[in-house]
């Protein structure tokens, strides 16, 4: 068991009163206890500043496939530190790295570098708006990605009607006027959208796996529908690969699903640690960089993050990584399916490529609409502070990153404080 937190909580109360809300992103206000405080990771383990040392499932919300302080990245960043930051022009590792990452995609002909994936979702709407005149954009309900104003909208609260719910106060109502929302797995409500507005739809935007509300294998048929109707329609096919990118696979989800994109983003897992996300796919909507279609960024390809690129994808393009991450994550998801099934609590969990996913109360979950369902309360409120106290350091809502880290001895660790814990807690309340 870990000390509580009560240094944590003295640096919280003394972040407030000169960081808004005390937290350097919403969400992480959300996080019970309350936010922890960390001084140092090392591989799969991070460690508080009261010393208490956790296996580490959050990975920095998702880019951390590598663990942390990942020499080899380390290395490379260390390296580049001392040639200098910021050039202001090119470098040739930007390049290098290009290179690297559309090779291990397989599809994607060209890429632009941004810093994280709220920029590269924007540029890839821009681009799909240039490229066919039209402006109106179909996203699917639960679907995360990123906050700016025209898109975040219907990411947790959705009624399947196709207008667009903005999730923040401040969002001007006209900024959401050209979103529409589509349901996950859900082609006919897709396709009434592209009935309801003959010519006028862009593209539609999909994570394929609803990494925010699911982390779900689609199912069978729907990413392939999703690409005929762009087809008919003549509207283009987005791919919010911030999550899924890396973390299936080198060629994320295409080269998992077969399904080929015309464009799809990336960040998180990319950077190794450091924020540096792509927009990648067709080279004649990517060009449009060189006629009138604006892409900026005055951090777009620093030679810090591109080091980290360059190296991440060395360490990924290593025979035998993800075979070992698919072992760590099944082995982790028996173990949990086993502790919740010796407690007769109903808890679905399910793994795909590095990351997992404990749904409790539910005995299986498809994609957002049962994610939704889910007793988060259970998780949030009672499962996650308990977890920490033995060590385990979890996100809200059920998900599990995995890092290349992670191995036999972190997951029997986490298994035994699930099944302590599980046991000790009221079974979840179970939707029916
Ligand atoms: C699927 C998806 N797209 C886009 C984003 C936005 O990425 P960032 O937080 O780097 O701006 C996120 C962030 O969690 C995401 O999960």
């Amino acid at each position: 068991m870990v000390s509580q937190w009560s240094a944590s909580k003295t640096a919280l109360d003394r972040a407030q009163r000169s960081i808004g809300g005390g937290v350097t992103s919403s969400v992480r206000s959300s996080v019970k206890p309350h936010q922890i405080y960390f001084a140092s990771g090392n591989g799969p383990r991070i460690v508080d500043i009261e010393d208490n040392s956790y296996i580490d499932y959050v990975l920095g919300w998702g880019p951390l496939l590598l663990g942390h302080a990942h020499p080899q990245v380390g290395a490379a960043v260390k390296a580049q530190l001392d040639r200098g930051t910021l050039f202001g022009g090119g470098n040739l590792t930007e390049i290098v790295a290009a290179e690297k990452f559309l090779a291990a995609l397989g599809w994607a002909e060209r890429l632009l570098w941004s810093n994280t994936g709220t920029e590269a979702v924007q540029i890839a709407l821009r681009l799909v708006r240039s490229h066919t005149g039209r402006d109106v954009v179909i996203k699917l309900g639960g679907g995360y990605h990123g906050w700016h104003d025209t898109v975040f909208a219907s990411v947790v609260v959705y009624g399947g009607g196709g207008s667009a719910i903005p999730h923040s106060a401040g969002q001007p109502a006209s900024s959401l006027a050209d979103l529409r929302v589509g349901l996950y797995n859900d082609l006919d409500a897709c396709a009434a959208l592209f009935a309801a507005e003959p010519g006028r739809v862009a593209a539609v935007l999909v994570d394929p796996t609803s990494s925010n509300t699911g982390s779900v294998v689609p199912a069978p048929g729907f990413l392939e529908g999703l690409r005929r109707l762009c087809d008919e329609h003549g509207a283009l096919l987005i791919f919010d690969e911030v999550v899924s990118g890396l973390r299936l696979g080198l060629a994320g989800a295409t080269g998992r699903f077969g399904v080929t994109p015309d464009l799809a983003t990336f960040g998180k897992a990319i950077g190794g640690g450091l924020g540096a996300s792509a927009v990648a796919g067709r080279a004649d909507i990517i060009d449009l960089v060189t006629r009138d279609t604006v892409h900026s960024g005055t951090f777009n390809g620093n030679p810090l993050a591109m080091a980290a690129v360059d190296a991440t994808m060395d360490v990924l393009s290593t025979d035998g990584v993800y075979p070992q991450i698919e072992n760590t994550s099944r082995t982790l998801v028996e173990g949990i399916r086993a502790a919740a099934a010796k407690t007769g609590h109903t808890i679905a969990v399910h793994g795909i490529g590095a990351t997992a996913l404990v749904a409790p109360g539910l005995p299986e979950i498809t994609g957002p609409d049962d994610f939704i369902t889910a007793d988060w309360h259970w998780w949030d409120d009672l499962l996650v502070p308990e977890m920490l106290a033995r060590g385990i350091y979890l996100l809200p809502h059920g998900r599990l990153f995995l890092s290349t880290e992670h191995g036999p001895a972190e997951v029997a660790e986490t298994v035994a404080a699930f099944a302590e814990v599980f046991a000790m807690l009221p079974p979840p309340r179970v939707t029916s």
